[in-house]
């Protein structure tokens, strides 16, 4: 069975049982915070499992693309990876448990779906703790199946609870199904969690409580059903595979990295041509998402640095280099068509490999001088880029011992401060509401509008990040510009700041909101009731109108003097300014 078929097969099924097909959402969470990447399918519809109205009804499905990087090192197993597609299903406030149950096991099992073979299931529930009860309804509907009490395993909230996705949010207990993916003819007749060979294939979260920043969970007004069914897995299942990677869904990379290499997907190659797989195809989703993240040190950028970093480290285990574009063509060629978004930014994704390749090439060659110096590993690390592993490696050949333990506390402080700093800056840029940032944020709508009478052109917000010192906005457009047209940008923001124009706020349909012609920002979506801020006396006849969430100063005088620091390019055809007030 092809992936294709698996996934038009999922969304026929609960299309058939009154589900409304919805698109996957983007990979950079819209208006969530506490996480850098969508992770779940549940994911973009938080605000719906909380209760508010869903356009599309309230029986979902879709297949959503995901990025998980919690387990970023173990990446190189059979079945973890980063990059995958999660098919889900949902009830707002609908059907329930016994439904839900129900549906998973006809599309396993029934020989007009997936046909999957009864006897090899086996599952487990939510076993009961103080804050919630033994989740018997979900064991008597397995038992009604046919599933047998040995392959019904009572398990505790580490297995058996699932969410929030971020520190707080809509979270429950669910109900795992496994497939004993050994020979069959060796089923045991007990489940046991900890045999791999009974692989989670789907699970189903009874989304009935909200996780409070306190810690309480409190019941939800309505209760909702999220399922989650990983399609690579599924796939190679279905097809009596034992390893992902040989599946359509990765074979063809695979294949491309021993042409390149000249070397087999065998004995320690495995797990080196797994992880450079995983990494790039991650990275080609992470690049090809609308948002337009490029490598850097912070947030979603970083994580994408460290996926094209590690790549091409691992490349050097095969002897290859320069051939991160080369992959990136093949993942293009085999999800173009169902991502199209792959296929229209191709030359985006190529040049930030390429660029993102070569810088760490530098930084390799750097490193290696360093190190030949005797530089600290933690300080090759932080500061030069230079991997922990490749430091140890280049120690043990020249029978050097490394300190790994002070290592592994310097860089646990590291991860915390970045965590610290990556974890505000989101919710449309911005790190925190105070007044820099607050003015920054203003003065980045009046560059904005500065770029564009000065240009000549309609400017397109790609990026925006803003923190207490300056603002950074990154935008479409394909040269340098000269001294001369950042002066005279810089020139009209003065004068518009000291003309102490008024800032205002509307909310609108979004219709209405289209024809104020205010600008959007590259690759949002919007909701039906949106916010749009603008600077001048009327909307009509403000000097610039943006869909925004705010916050913003009341009025220009408030901001200062405004200056550009830096104009340069990030990626072909995107320019970044960075601008202080003083
Ligand atoms: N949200 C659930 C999961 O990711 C379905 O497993």
């Amino acid at each position: 069975m092809t992936a294709n078929a698996i996934r038009t097969k999922y969304l026929k099924f609960f299309e058939n049982k009154g589900h409304k097909i919805i698109p996957s959402a983007s990979l950079i969470p819209e208006n969530d915070p506490s996480v850098l990447f969508t992770t779940a399918g549940m994911h973009p519809l938080v605000p719906f499992l909380l209760g508010e109205k869903h356009p599309a009804g309230t029986k979902l499905v879709n297949i959503q693309k995901c990025i998980r990087t919690v387990d970023i090192e173990e990446v190189g197993d059979y079945c973890h990876h980063t990059f995958f597609e999660m098919m889900g299903n949902w009830s707002l406030g609908e059907y329930f448990k016994k439904e839900a149950i129900e549906f998973s096991f006809e599309f396993l099992t029934s020989s007009e779906w997936l046909g999957l073979d009864k006897n090899r299931i086996a599952v487990s529930v939510f076993a009961g703790d103080e804050n919630a009860p033994f989740d018997e309804e979900a064991f008597e509907k397995w038992k009604s199946l046919g599933i047998s009490e040995k392959r019904i395993a009572k398990l505790p909230k580490k297995n058996n609870w699932w969410g929030p996705a971020g520190e707080t949010g809509p979270c429950g207990p669910d109900t795992e199904i496994f497939y004993w993916t050994g020979d069959p003819k060796e089923t045991p007749e007990t489940f046991n969690d900890d045999n791999p060979k009974w692989l989670e294939i789907w699970n189903d979260v009874f989304m009935q409580y909200n996780k409070t920043k306190e810690g309480k969970f409190e019941p939800l007004a309505q209760k909702n059903v999220d399922t989650g069914m990983g399609l690579e897995r599924t796939l190679a299942v279905i097809n009596g595979l034992d390893d992902n990677y040989k599946t359509e869904l990765f074979w063809p990379i695979i294949e491309k990295i021993e042409n390149l290499s000249n070397q087999k997907y065998e004995g320690e190659n495995i797990r080196v041509m797994r992880i450079i797989a995983d990494h790039l195809k991650a990275a080609t989703f992470i690049l090809g998402d609308e948002k337009g993240i490029t490598p850097n040190n912070t947030g979603q950028g970083y994580v994408l640095r460290r996926l094209i970093r590690r790549a091409v480290r691992y490349g050097k285990n095969l002897n290859i280099s320069s051939f991160t574009k080369e992959i990136a063509e093949v993942v293009v060629k085999m999800y173009g068509e169902i991502y199209p978004e792959l296929s229209k930014n191709q030359n985006f994704i190529f040049t930030n490999l390429t660029q993102e390749e070569e810088k760490f090439e530098k930084t390799l060659e750097k490193g290696l001088r360093e190190f030949e110096k005797g530089t600290d590993p933690f300080i090759l690390f932080t500061t030069y880029g230079f991997p922990f592993e490749l430091t140890k490696e280049l120690a043990k050949e020249k029978g050097i011992e490394i300190d790994q333990n002070k290592f592994n506390e310097e860089l646990k402080k590291h991860q915390e401060l970045s965590r610290t700093s990556s974890a505000g800056m989101f919710k449309g840029g911005l790190s925190d509401s105070g007044e820099e940032t607050k003015k920054l944020h203003t003065a980045t709508h009046l560059l904005r509008r500065a770029l564009e009478i000065v240009l000549n052109e309609p400017i397109i917000q790609r990026g925006s990040n803003i923190n207490a010192e300056r603002l950074r906005f990154d935008f479409g457009f394909n040269r340098k510009m000269t001294d001369e047209e950042k002066q005279k940008v810089e020139d009209l923001v003065n004068q518009k700041i000291s003309e102490s124009l008024l800032v205002n706020k509307v909310i609108m349909n979004i219709e209405e909101a289209e024809k104020t012609g205010a600008v959007h920002s590259f690759g949002d979506k919007y909701g039906d009731e949106v916010s749009i801020y603008y600077i001048g006396d009327s909307l009509e006849d403000a000097w610039s109108k943006e869909f925004c969430g705010g916050p913003h100063v009341s009025k220009t005088s408030e901001l200062g003097k405004f200056k550009i620091i830096k104009e340069e390019a990030v990626a072909s055809g995107v320019r970044r300014i960075k601008a202080t007030l003083s």
